[in-house]
């Protein structure tokens, strides 16, 4: 069988992706679960309902884990986290552009260089704001609540 070529922007969480927090690499894994189907469905041309049914199901889970960090910065502010407005803001900006692709992907049959084109950007945007922003957050709870990086509870 010839190999996938968007194989390579499947995303794939490692250790190097954790932020040090466990619930959230957890909901990390599960966003990178929801993208790699919808991923796959794009690959494989699937049907506008089942495209539509997983933009939603992942759509959905973004909200939840972008609000379940957001209310992390809230609550432990008086802790002194200072990025919190930059990393609300690169939030809500996934939101509006993930919703723009949604439109542009479930319409018309999109074309394997714009499917290409998504993927590529839903790649990077997920590397780079783990890394540049989610661990920042997680090496600040870390310090004011080191259990929250415990595996298991006590
Ligand atoms: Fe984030």
């Amino acid at each position: 069988m010839p190999a996938n070529p968007y194989t390579k922007s499947m995303l794939v969480w490692t250790d190097e992706l954790s932020v040090s927090v466990v619930e959230i690499d957890d909901q990390h894994k599960e966003l990178f679960a929801r993208i790699n189907r919808l991923f796959g469905a794009l690959d494989a041309s699937a049907a506008e309902v089942e495209l539509r049914t997983l933009f939603s199901f992942l759509e959905e889970y973004v909200v939840k884990h972008f609000g379940n960090e957001e209310r992390y910065m809230q609550d432990y502010a008086m802790y002194g986290y200072a990025d919190a407005e930059h990393h609300q803001s690169e939030h809500r900006a996934f939101i509006r552009d993930l919703r723009e692709f949604k439109i542009d992907l479930e319409g018309t049959d999109p074309g394997a260089l714009f499917i290409e084109e998504f993927k590529r950007w839903m790649h990077n945007w997920w590397m780079m704001h783990i890394e540049h922003v989610d661990k920042g957050l997680g090496r600040f709870l870390q310090s004011a609540f080191p259990l929250l990086g415990r595996k298991q509870p006590l």
